[in-house]
């Protein structure tokens, strides 16, 4: 049994931050696990051109801790930004040294999405001009409509809507990011052009019985939300298999815990403080600890063509607790995931 691994830092390719009183709250942890990370920019109001993108990327900087400043770790963290696509993103915007992808956000699909896309013909020049430029464009992979089950929501986007996004742009990037179902991971491997998925430990980790079973838990609510549990079997396999095309992004998405335990709860885990221990859990069910370091730390920045973290990380088996909550001021606090239990793994630092 492995009880030390060792590998390249890895970088988060899908992460909330959040701004001020939360972001303060919550970027020190990742930074702390995290070489890299791909910054959302669902924020209010989000991050549509240059500009607010390149405000956004000071004050994360501006939000590390001061211990961080020098060379240990957290001091090498680089917030990598990202574009929010709507029905009028001016294309030239996205030809900006700032943004490293584009996100597209279906209109009303999850967290401050009333801004998206509300058809994928109204981004046409955007997205002719992320091909040229190889600009990767990052998906929220479900649909909209009512009358369509929240748990098929996925399967049907493939369908109806990044099947033939895929096939028009044949030389565009594409991310499927926080791949829920099976239909998703096979639709990631055989599409053809430069295809990824992401994975977020969560899904790894928990089916929809974690949500509803024992009475209603609105910390184990995301979006995509947990679907059964021969779904999570397929994502395990594909995050565990070594093909490069899958990689790691925690969709870490913090909010007040007044906002979760709601009658109206709202979507979002949040999984930085321990990210890279539930995801070692995670492979360590499968006996594939060999392959963490493929999927966390070498897939992604092959994919985004960037280099690999230079730092190595140590990953030591051992039960470590994780606390119930995390103040952000001092009326709020969020819920981290597996709050007030344990993981099985903790992170050395060198
Ligand atoms: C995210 C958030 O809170 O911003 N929530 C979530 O459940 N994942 C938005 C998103 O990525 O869908
Ligand atoms: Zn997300």
């Amino acid at each position: 049994m492995t009880d030390r691994l060792t590998i390249r830092q890895p970088d988060d390719w899908h992460l909330h931050l959040r701004d001020g009183a939360m972001l303060r709250a919550v970027l020190k942890y990742t930074a702390l696990q995290f070489g890299r990370a791909i910054v959302m920019p669902n924020l209010r109001p989000p991050v549509i051109d240059a500009a607010r993108a390149r405000s956004y990327r000071d004050e994360i900087r501006a939000a590390l801790p001061p211990a961080f400043a020098g060379a240990g770790p957290g001091s090498k963290f680089e917030p990598l930004m990202t574009a929010y696509l709507t029905d009028s993103t001016d294309p030239d915007q996205l030809e900006d040294e700032i943004f490293t992808a584009a996100k597209l956000y279906p209109a009303h699909a999850t967290t401050n999405s009333a801004h998206g896309v509300t058809d994928v013909a109204k981004i046409r020049p955007a997205l002719e001009r992320m091909e040229k430029i190889g600009l990767p464009l990052l998906v929220h992979g479900e649909v909209t409509d009512h009358e369509i089950d929240v748990f098929d929501r996925e399967a049907v986007f493939l369908d109806r809507v990044l099947t033939p996004l895929r096939r028009d742009h044949p030389g565009l990037k594409i991310v499927l990011e926080h791949v829920t179902t099976r239909e998703g991971v096979d639709w990631v491997r055989a599409a053809e052009g430069p295809t990824a998925g992401t994975i977020t430990a969560h899904h790894l980790l928990i089916d929809r019985n974690a949500m509803l079973v024992g009475g209603i838990r609105p910390h184990m609510y995301c979006l995509p939300v947990a679907k059964r549990a021969t779904h999570r079997v397929a994502l395990l396999e594909a995050a565990t298999s070594g093909d490069g095309k899958f990689f790691l992004g925690t969709d870490s998405a913090p909010h007040p815990i007044s906002d979760k335990e709601s009658a109206c709860g709202c979507a979002g885990i949040f999984t930085a403080p321990n990210a890279i221990e539930l995801y070692a859990e995670a492979f360590d069910q499968t006996g594939r600890l060999d392959r963490l370091e493929e999927f966390a730390s070498l897939a992604g920045p092959r994919f985004y063509g960037l280099p690999v973290n230079q730092t190595r990380v140590t990953l030591v088996r051992g039960e470590a607790k994780v606390p119930a909550r995390i103040d952000v001021s001092d009326e709020k606090a969020v819920h981290p995931f597996r709050g007030g239990e344990t993981v099985a793994w903790r992170l050395e630092f060198a």
